[in-house]
């Protein structure tokens, strides 16, 4: 097992990279190849939209997360303060960061423990996959880190091109799929399986699925890379991180794949910067949208600066959602999208029909007309 100073340490490093260096993919999301056909004549007056849903058996106000971030150290347990009491206050979901510090020193535990802030919101639990496959983690420990923060449910992530970029990163991913099955049978909690930033394509969403998963969070290409971020922590130079930037699946793609073989929810993240991007995320087929790095500058000053980046996220969502007439994040999830440029290419070259996504409302209105003149 790894020692916790060592833990503590990288965890530092990462908050001060993702604070000071520029750690974001050169190749995007694939949300600016996406547009929603405006609505002239939206027939919705702005102040009757509702974004509320609900996530893990729980009411939200909006399908907006918080993404995990961080614990272990002193400077952390500020930002899940910070993170959670906002979430609260606005009544959103959140995660914390790996718990891998609190299995390792018990002392460390009270870094993560937001619930006395954040009572009554879906909390979300961290652990790595690799640190299940090769032995380091046991289903008791998945289930102590759900006891440490009374969470509903725990997120297992999967961070391949992390630890291949990382000079000391965990390199033995072949029981993953097999400790994450036995996770989901044991833990009693739903288990949501999310990637760091390269993406979740069709065939492990289905993997997932039939291994008993509750929900995706596709964590795609296209917004903080954990590639880059260690690659500023690399002593060889040029690092592999940096070679390995642009490596996945940007995240407009896995949703759109993720969701042609999963009816499980789906948490669209990786690059969600603003409120119209979690708005297309929702149209192309997620249920929720989630945010690390634009909240975490905020978390580390106060909660009323998080709020104020999630309150905008709100806001973009909500006019978005005004300007193409959807009421509600249901008849978000059926307005038509128009899907062009490289993520168009790409859909198609994987067999998915993207003119369906274009003409939906067009299709559910013929299909109307027609039952409508069977009646008459
Ligand atoms: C500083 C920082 C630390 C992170 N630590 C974790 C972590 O411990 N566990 C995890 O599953 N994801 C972690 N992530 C990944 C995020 O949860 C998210 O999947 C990813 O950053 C993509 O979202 P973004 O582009 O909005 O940052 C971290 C992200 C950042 C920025």
């Amino acid at each position: 097992m790894e020692k916790n100073s060592a833990t503590e340490t990288r965890k530092k490093q990462h908050i001060s990279i993702c604070l000071e260096k520029s750690i974001e993919s050169d190749i995007k999301t694939g949300f600016n190849d996406l547009f929603f056909v405006h609505k002239a004549l939206p027939e919705v007056d702005m102040s009757d939209i509702d974004t509320a849903c609900s996530f893990l058996g729980k009411k939200i106000t909006a399908p907006i997360l918080i993404e995990a971030i961080t614990g272990g150290t002193k400077e952390a347990e500020k930002i899940n303060k910070n993170l959670a009491a906002a979430a609260e206050e606005l009544g959103l979901a959140m995660g914390v960061g790996s718990q891998r510090a609190a299995i390792t020193d018990k002392k460390l535990q009270e870094t993560y423990n937001i619930r006395p802030v954040a009572p009554t919101i879906p909390l979300i639990g961290n652990l790595g996959a690799v640190q299940f496959s090769k032995g380091e983690y046991t289903i008791k420990d998945a289930k102590e880190v759900i006891k440490q923060i009374n969470a509903d449910a725990l997120a297992i992530h999967l961070n391949a091109l992390q630890e291949a970029a990382q000079p000391e990163g965990d390199l033995d991913f072949k029981n993953a799929l097999d400790s994450i099955k036995k996770i989901c049978a044991d833990l009693g909690k739903p288990v949501i399986v999310k990637e760091t930033g390269a993406g979740i394509s069709r065939e492990i969403a289905l993997m997932l699925e039939k291994s008993g998963v509750a929900v995706i969070d596709v964590a795609g290409l296209g917004g903080t890379s954990f590639s880059l971020v260690e690659s500023y922590r690399d002593k060889d130079k040029p690092a592999i991180g940096n070679t390995f930037k642009n490596w996945g699946i940007p995240t407009a793609v896995s949703v759109a794949e993720t969701r042609k073989t999963t009816k499980l929810p789906i948490i669209a993240s990786g690059g969600i910067r603003t409120g119209t991007d979690a708005a297309k995320a929702i149209c192309l087929g997620a249920d929720y949208a989630g945010l690390a790095l634009p909240l975490l500058e905020a978390a580390t000053k106060s909660k009323n600066d998080v709020k104020k980046v999630l309150e905008r996220i709100i806001k973009e969502l909500k006019t978005t959602m005004f300007l193409i007439g959807a009421k509600n994040i249901d008849e978000l999830k059926k307005k038509d999208i128009v899907i062009t440029g490289k993520t168009r290419e790409w859909l198609l070259e994987r067999g998915i029909d993207t003119k369906e996504y274009a003409n939906r409302e067009t299709l559910e209105s013929l299909r109307t007309t027609v039952k409508t003149a069977m009646y008459h």
